[in-house]
């Protein structure tokens, strides 16, 4: 495994229209002590600036398993999901890992890893059951859920995440 000197904060990228302010999370996260691995869906990777957010967190933006004999990325402490699409939610509530961003997601609550998830929903999709089930279900397994998130977004969700954790368990699976 990967050490980092620090702690570790995976900012989770679905590909929402949104996503391509990611930068301005990085930017507040490192500001508050973080380290930053960008986790982003194959469909994220259209929507944001690859190159420049490897840049601003010097690592490589992760968006595939890696292969078994590939070195682990470093444990993260927490992750934020921001955006999140409705896609990526209710895959998430459902245990589904058929992206690398929702392997990590799928252990983080097992292994108490805060997870803070910043919906880009429209309101169409939000009035859904299967969502609004997602939600409830997301929550009841420790997750947080920004719904209102005011003018910063990124910054609320940043908040959300409050003190720094500790003490998670290490991950052997992805
Ligand atoms: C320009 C554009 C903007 C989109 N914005 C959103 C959005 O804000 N929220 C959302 O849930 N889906 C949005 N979508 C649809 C998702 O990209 C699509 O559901 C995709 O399969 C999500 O994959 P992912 O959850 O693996 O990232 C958008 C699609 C496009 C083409």
């Amino acid at each position: 495994m990967t050490e980092a000197a620090g702690d570790v904060l995976y900012v989770i990228v679905s590909a929402a229209e949104s996503a391509s302010g990611v930068g301005e999370l990085v930017t507040l996260a490192q500001d508050a002590g973080w380290i930053v691995q960008i986790v982003a869906t194959p469909s994220a990777l259209a929507f944001i600036d690859e190159a420049e957010l490897e840049r601003r967190t010097g690592r490589p933006v992760r968006s595939r398993y890696r292969k078994p004999h590939e070195p682990k990325p470093p444990r993260a402490d927490a992750m934020i999901v921001a955006p999140a699409t409705f896609n990526t939610i209710n895959k998430f509530a459902q245990g589904i890992t058929d992206t690398y961003a929702l392997g990590v997601l799928a252990e983080a609550p097992g292994l108490g890893i805060p997870v803070v998830v910043l919906p880009f929903v429209n309101d169409a999709l939000a009035a859904r059951t299967p969502y609004r089930r997602s939600l409830d279900d997301l929550r009841a397994d420790g997750v947080r859920i920004v719904l209102d998130p005011g003018d910063n977004p990124w910054q609320r969700a940043l908040e959300e995440l409050g003190a720094r954790p500790s003490g998670a368990l290490a991950s052997d699976t992805v």
